[in-house]
């Protein structure tokens, strides 16, 4: 593996461009696409008798947990705990060993998250480490280890790690669905070639969109302020994407269930605080548009990322929409992931900031 910038400006450029490549790496550790079957999770962690699970990661490390809590919950009907680990480590929360444990960490060194780890050990549950760095710390200490393969990465702000961990989490909730007899053999199926599909689409919609969030861009970075909304699995991107924003723009951003709007937030619409809808096409799709409605009945500007049904069924004026394609549901987070990475890159860049080391911020936290 080669760590250089190649053809890119920066480190988080290439590591965007990268994805489809160490996705469908990273895809063919955990599933066989030749049978289009998920492989059995590492048997350390007993999936078919679990009572529930519990998630800790720090970061963007925690926002993937997030939506592997909708996935684990929708496809193996377990019971997720998630808490950011700084929390975690403390809340002294009631665990016993019919319960596993996740921990998320691209660097396998993050302090908090590792003291998470090591409570959950006290407490007796099986761990599972989902890290990049296979020799850390957090690897060492787990009973079982799942690999996101994404490669070095080597901008601070995360982006490949975060859709590797994604792709890593998707595959063991099917996984743990099949382990505890939920998934049918033609519904495995189905979602497999999902996931086989997605280098491919998330290749195409890398060229697609490029052009558009460069100038997009520009036009963001005039604000001072941005609200990021999303329903679902967008909620957990909508809270990535504000966060990408925030850590390489410095502009200030939130990411808010789009439900949450009504109780805080519609307070600050104005046409000075655009607010970013993802929303793809799913079944949350008419709630969020009605989100939308609010925002546009206030004046507030509206940037829309939705897929093509999406941008069809709405006929609310924004100030740009982003049409992906349509796409399977489980793999909508990955896919969504790219412009809202994209957005957060070109306004970074367009500001002047030292886009791969922003300011006050480090790779990896190894202190508390
Ligand atoms: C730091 C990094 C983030 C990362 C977080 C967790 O804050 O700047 O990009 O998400 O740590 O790091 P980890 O290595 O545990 O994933």
């Amino acid at each position: 593996y080669v760590v250089d910038k190649g053809n890119h400006r920066h480190f988080m450029e290439k590591e965007i461009y990268e994805q489809p490549e160490v996705i469908s790496h990273a895809l063919s550790h955990y599933v066989d696409f030749a049978d289009h079957t998920v492989k059995p999770a590492d048997a350390a962690i007993d999936f078919k008798n679990l009572r529930g699970l519990a998630i800790s990661a720090c970061g963007t490390a925690y926002l993937a947990g997030l939506v592997g809590k909708y996935w684990f919950e929708r496809y193996a009907r377990l019971p997720v705990e998630i808490d950011v680990a700084s929390e975690f480590r403390y809340r002294e929360m009631p665990l016993s060993p019919d319960q596993a444990a996740l921990f998320i960490s691209q660097s396998g060194e993050t302090a908090d998250t590792l003291a998470s780890l090591r409570y959950c050990k006290d407490s007796g549950l099986k761990i599972g480490a989902i890290v990049n760095v296979k020799e850390s710390t957090i690897a060492r200490e787990a009973d079982a280890v799942f690999p996101i393969l994404a490669g070095p990465e080597i901008g601070v702000a995360s982006t490949k790690a975060f859709t590797c961990q994604l792709a890593v989490m998707a595959s063991l909730a099917i996984a743990a669905g099949k382990a505890r007899g939920l998934i049918t053999p033609a519904d495995e199926n189905e979602l497999v070639r999902h996931l086989a599909e997605m280098p491919r689409i998330m290749s195409k919609v890398l060229n697609l969109i490029q052009p558009q969030m460069e100038s997009l861009s520009r036009e963001l970075s005039r604000f001072k302020d941005v609200l990021y909304l999303g329903r679902g699995t967008s909620y957990p991107l909508a809270l990535e994407g504000a966060l990408k924003l925030k850590e390489i723009s410095y502009i200030h951003a939130e990411g808010y269930a789009a439900g949450e709007l009504k109780h805080g937030p519609i307070a600050l619409i104005d046409e000075n605080m655009p607010v970013i809808v993802i929303a793809p096409h799913d079944r949350f799709f008419d709630k969020t548009v009605s989100n939308m409605q609010e925002v546009a009945a206030r004046g507030g500007k509206i940037i829309f990322i939705t897929d093509e049904k999406g941008a069809a069924s709405s006929k609310l004026e924004t100030m740009a929409t982003i049409v992906l394609p349509n796409v399977a549901e489980i793999i909508a987070p990955m896919v969504f992931s790219l412009p809202i990475q994209l957005l957060a890159y070109h306004t970074a860049v367009f500001m002047g900031t030292d886009v791969d080391q922003p300011r006050n911020l480090a790779k990896s936290v190894t202190v508390e």
